[in-house]
């Protein structure tokens, strides 16, 4: 490794510097003589400081939001220099840009200018540079642009062990943000630092929070329920408690009926629109559970947002039959069915691919490929375990991945998936792009008003997901064009350009829609993303999610505060421990699932938080308080803030704990990229 050395000593040898001196002046007194030979003593056996420049780390580590960070030059290889000042060594990389470095415990100080490279030209760039070690944040610099001068950095690393060196966009995107952390050094007195990998899910340790199940009988999910009159019906009622458990349901219409062993309501829907009031009873030998669930008859299907899975992030193009069948096998076994997943989604490639002829059966409906070889089976072996069935198409002629759509055809795929049993579509424009007219509001809706238009006359309920990517501000018209819920983002797995990870930015930006959500009514931000992910662009085998613990907490609790279908999207065949806790919080999902139907409001957000509030039916608000920081800080909320004046019992709702009260303000420490989840209950109201 490339190295300097100066002749600079240990800070507690500096004083003895003045011995020769004393020793000079101070003649013979052999005392003197004693304390020299003795620091000198010292002093050799004390280890030099030397300097590692931070070039000759390992910089492969550090991430770059476009291009390789590089020794010595910047990110496009010129010589470093910013605002006319040049420097021979440094290192040159882009926002985001983030380097973990290992201190040893031996580093001493972290010298450096740190500014926007020469070569993007003035006024162009916006960064932040900034520089966090352990737990504290020790360096901030200002927003730079190019031509500012360089800013001088000199931090105490004294006893830190882990650094990290971020460059943040600034206020916009991240467009000519070329960083160069010029004469950037470490003053090191022993081993030397190490550049390492950031703390994905092997470093930072994933703590499994949620506890464990009461053996008593306890039903989870929904209170409400929506259908249109005579439709079929399956519910299988999500509940946790010893097994074997015996299931009743006073009051049911006499349309339906439930299995006492499994909990599994089938039938149809009754004749008369209106609310039928229903009570849930599930009983093992430790006791009883009762519930009030509220089947609502009319014209509003997913009066709560819908839950379960798609097979698009593990599975892509290589989806079968199989697969959905094991997705509802381990729907039951892992238990996620008994918390409310019930969706079991296919999406896109289950049809026929370009050149795969015949497309279309005699009738001119679509045809599964060969990786459905039994699709109705598949569908009833589904709806045998009280869960429900998805599918997914496209109005364009092609889906986005190449296989059949349903333009011009609409009417009979629509009518095929219900005869098959589907409850659920998924639309994707995909290449109705080339169909549109043009780009007004009235072409963006058309291909959803008229599968929305067809969907209601089937003798099937079939919610209806629009996947557009919100374009022409879906969240407006959405329920206009019969959708249930529709994606308000580009794909959640492919999004980038942020130093957080893609969740992040996704859940932002459907953040911002909260006014639209209400019951029946919901905004999408895409799947849950998090266990075993699939290969996809390029990779041959899947990988673990490379969000940390902390990250996986967040995600889960931003999609329950604004209100988010559900959808897992990782393996169902490798769900470990960790993850069904983050997908299996019972007080975690009542806040997405509750009967209120109301996304939480923005309380506060900026470059380090992020604060949700969402108002519960039973008065309760449930609050989000996310670090969006490096470094574990502390987050306050006070009542004003959340419009509230009154005492309240506050529980942890990922510990499930009750934390106390307060009667004016709530404060938490937050991990980096963490989350404090709580919801504040007025006293004496009924606390879960
Ligand atoms: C689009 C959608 C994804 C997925 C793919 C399938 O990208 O946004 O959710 O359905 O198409 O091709």
């Amino acid at each position: 490794m490339h190295m300097n050395t100066r002749s600079e000593w240990f800070p507690f040898c500096w004083p003895l510097g003045l011995v020769p001196k004393l020793t000079f002046f101070g003649s013979h007194n052999p005392v003197r003589l004693l304390a020299l030979v003795a620091a000198l003593t010292v002093c050799a056996t004390a280890v030099a400081e030397e300097i590692v420049p931070l070039s000759s780390l390992d910089i492969s580590k550090m991430s770059a939001g476009w291009g390789k960070p590089l020794a010595n030059r910047s990110i496009q290889s010129e010589p470093l220099s910013i605002a006319g000042r040049h420097f021979e060594q440094g290192v040159g990389s882009h926002a985001p840009s983030t380097l973990w470095v290992d201190l040893k415990g031996t580093t001493k100080r972290f010298t450096a200018w740190v500014g926007v490279d020469d070569e993007v030209g003035l006024g162009r760039g916006s960064i932040e540079f900034r520089i966090v070690a352990d737990n504290s944040t020790l360096f901030r610099s200002k927003t730079m642009k190019g031509g500012d001068p360089p800013q001088r950095v000199d931090v105490d690393l004294t006893g830190k062990k882990m650094l990290l060196l971020i460059v943040r966009n600034g206020r916009d995107n991240n467009n000519f943000d070329h960083a160069d952390w010029a004469d950037a050094l470490f003053h090191v007195a022993g081993k030397h630092p190490e550049a390492v990998d950031g703390p994905s899910v092997p470093k930072e340790p994933k703590v499994i929070l949620t506890p464990h199940p009461s053996p008593k009988p306890q039903i989870h999910g929904p209170r409400l329920f929506g259908g249109r009159p005579r439709r079929p019906m399956i519910y299988r009622i999500p509940c946790t408690g010893k097994r074997p458990l015996t299931f009743a349901c006073d009051n049911l219409p006499s349309s339906l009926k439930i299995d006492p062993a499994s909990g599994i309501i089938s039938g149809s829907l009754p004749k008369q629109p209106g609310r039928h009031v229903v009570t849930l009873r599930a009983t093992n030998d430790l006791g009883t559970c009762r519930k009030q669930f509220t089947m609502v008859v009319g014209d509003t299907l997913a009066l709560t947002p819908p839950m379960g899975w798609n097979s698009w992030y593990i599975h892509y193009g290589r989806v079968t039959e199989q697969h959905m069948r094991q997705a509802a096998d381990q729907m039951v076994r892992t238990g996620m069915a008994d918390y409310g997943y019930m969706y079991v989604n296919i999406d896109d490639c289950w049809m026929k691919q370009k050149g795969d002829i015949p497309y279309r059966d005699k009738a001119g409906a679509t045809l599964p490929n060969g990786k459905f070889p039994d699709i109705t089976g598949m569908v009833s072996y589904i709806h045998g375990k009280g869960l429900r069935a998805g599918l997914y198409t496209s109005p364009g002629p092609w889906t986005c991945a190449g296989y059949l759509g349903a333009f011009e055809h609409e009417e009979i795929d629509a009518k095929k998936f219900a005869e098959w049993g589907f409850d659920f579509l998924k639309y994707d424009w995909c290449s109705y792009g080339r169909v549109a007219q043009n780009k007004s509001l009235a072409e963006l809706k058309k291909p959803y008003l008229k599968m929305g238009g067809i969907l209601r006359t089937l003798d099937r309920d079939l919610v209806f997901n629009l996947c557009q990517y919100g374009m022409g501000d879906v969240w407006k018209w959405g329920p206009d064009v019969e959708g249930n819920c529709w994606r308000t983002t580009g794909d959640l797995g492919l999004a980038r350009g942020s130093e957080l990870p893609g969740f992040y930015s996704i859940g932002f930006s459907n953040a911002r829609h909260w006014k639209y959500a209400r019951p029946g009514y919901w905004n999408d931000p895409d799947y849950i993303l998090i266990g075993w992910v699939g290969a996809a662009h390029g990779q041959t085998v899947g990988h673990p999610t490379t969000l940390t613990g902390n990250e996986q907490y967040s995600y889960m609790s931003m999609w329950c505060l604004m209100a988010a279908p559900l959808i897992f999207s990782g393996d169902m065949a490798k769900l470990d421990a960790f993850t069904l806790n983050v997908l299996c919080n019972a007080e975690v999902i009542d806040v997405d699932q509750d009967a209120l139907g109301k996304q939480a409001r923005i309380v506060r957000q900026d470059d380090d938080t992020l604060i949700l509030a969402k108002p519960m039916e039973d008065g309760s608000l449930a609050v989000g308080l996310f670090n969006l920081n490096e470094a574990q800080r502390s987050i306050s909320v006070t009542w004003q803030q959340l419009g509230i004046s009154d005492r309240r019992k506050t529980r942890d709702l990922w510990r499930q704990i009750d934390l106390g009260s307060e009667s004016d303000h709530f404060t938490a420490q937050v991990p980096r990229h963490g989350v404090s989840m709580v919801r504040l209950f007025p006293i004496g109201s009924e606390q879960k």
